[in-house]
């Protein structure tokens, strides 16, 4: 995906198959006309004159985050790099990012907080994902008509969103912990109308034992692919098999999840993101911040928008730390800091994922911990740094550059 073209300077993000000319999960996404592949950069390049007008060639800097002796997230300014992309390599998860807000030059890290937010302030996070989503992707055709089928024709807006991924496990107490807490988010409603709730999960059994609850307070939308006849579930039968990941994804067709998505991301107050082990996935995380992106009005800077996350009690007292994923929102609270005497939590949680030098109230996992060894960093127990480490390491390494040439 490609984004903001011209020819002094490129903001991008990459993904493999943009190098192949095609974006990701072109059948189920569209993506908006501010998005490049490399392929028509290379082409707008050369029809624009970009080599003569700002005598830049078009290069690539790749900067590979998995190895401290070839990356410059700590050290380097990247706002005075000259070449016009940068990939920044295996950053898989909001960590990579957020490395430049420990960077050494000040420019770099008050650009990389209006990105990002303060460390010290979780009231201070943009909304960055979300924001980006809005403007970049919407659902295809075909997987909007699914969304509009469960909406209804003329159909309102679902006011709440439930996700749980259940891994094919009968909770109760995850469901009850998750009914608490939709309740909590319907109560902060305040609307006279009967509220409507989009439900999804991995698990099928789950939405079909907690509709019955749920219609108690709401009226509940759900998609049933295997009741839907539209273009995309057409496909369903060309693609191969993928009965080992029921366990891990559940057994709907992969493009349901694509339906299911967009579905929830319509959600206009509320996303609650509950669960049998990992509670505020990458999905859930994604479908929160841009149902909060599209709940903001043109004229308005603030949004009501609460992005919930339910908690039952053994998930409390023994389970944070097994939160992985990109956006691993609740694993830095699983140290000493945690709260795991509480029956129950509904807890708010940040659209933008938190990270270990976020607040000091969390606690460094061991992952972050050994990072920063590899930069001869001490991370403490808070999640606090030297900064004279930090500067030493960068005046004992020099700068690293490999550049790639597309033309
Ligand atoms: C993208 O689409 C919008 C709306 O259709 C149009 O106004 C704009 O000029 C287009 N931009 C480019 C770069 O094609
Ligand atoms: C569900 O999870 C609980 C707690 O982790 C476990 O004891 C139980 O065996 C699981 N049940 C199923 C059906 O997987
Ligand atoms: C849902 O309602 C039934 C019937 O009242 C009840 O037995 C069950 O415990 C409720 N489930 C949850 C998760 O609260
Ligand atoms: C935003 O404000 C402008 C100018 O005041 C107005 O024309 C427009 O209709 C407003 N948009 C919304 C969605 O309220």
């Amino acid at each position: 995906m490609f984004s903001c073209f011209s020819c002094a300077h490129l903001c991008l993000f990459l993904d493999f198959s943009l190098f192949r000319g095609k974006y990701p999960f072109g059948d189920y996404i569209l993506y908006s006309n501010l998005t490049f592949t490399l392929r028509e950069v290379k082409h707008l390049w050369r029809q624009n004159g970009c080599l003569k007008k700002y005598g830049r060639h078009l290069v690539m800097r790749i900067d590979d985050f998995e190895k401290p002796t070839k990356t410059n997230a700590l050290c380097g300014n990247w706002r005075k790099w000259p070449q016009p992309i940068i990939w920044y390599q295996g950053t898989t998860d909001a960590v990579a990012a957020q490395f430049f807000l420990k960077n050494v030059h000040p420019d770099m890290r008050n650009a990389v907080s209006e990105l990002f937010g303060k460390p010290e302030s979780l009231q201070s996070r943009p909304n960055v994902f979300g924001e980006l989503m809005r403007i970049l992707i919407s659902p295809s055709r075909d997987v909007e008509e699914a969304v509009n089928w469960v909406i209804g024709n003329g159909g309102r807006d679902p006011d709440i969103t439930l996700h749980m991924r259940m891994l094919m496990n009968r909770s109760v107490r995850a469901a009850q912990a998750a009914l608490n807490c939709l309740k909590r988010a319907i109560r902060n409603l305040q609307q006279g109308s009967r509220p409507r709730a989009v439900v999804i999960s991995d698990t099928p059994s789950f939405i079909k034992g907690i509709t019955p609850n749920i219609s108690e307070v709401a009226e509940v939308l759900h998609f049933d692919y295997e009741r839907f006849r539209g273009k995309v579930s057409d496909d369903i039968k060309s693609l191969p098999s993928l009965e080992f990941r029921v366990k891990d994804w559940g057994p709907a067709p992969r493009w349901v999840a694509f339906v299911d998505f967009f579905l929830a991301s319509r959600a206009k107050h509320a996303v609650v993101s509950g669960a049998h082990r990992r509670v505020g996935t990458t999905y859930a995380q994604l479908i929160a911040a841009l149902a909060a992106a599209d709940s903001i009005g043109e004229n308005s800077t603030t949004s009501r928008f609460s992005f919930l996350s339910s908690f039952q009690g053994n998930l409390l007292a023994e389970g944070l730390k097994l939160q992985v994923g990109w956006g691993h929102v609740w694993n830095r609270f699983a140290g000493p800091l945690s709260c795991r005497g509480q029956s129950n939590q509904c807890a708010f949680t940040p659209l933008l994922p938190p990270a270990w030098w976020d607040g000091q109230w969390q606690s460094p996992i061991p992952r972050d911990i050994h990072r920063l060894e590899q930069y001869g960093i001490r991370l403490s127990g808070f999640g606090t740094v030297d900064e004279n480490q930090i500067q030493a390491f960068c005046s004992s390494r020099k700068n690293i550059v490999k550049i790639v040439s597309f033309i």
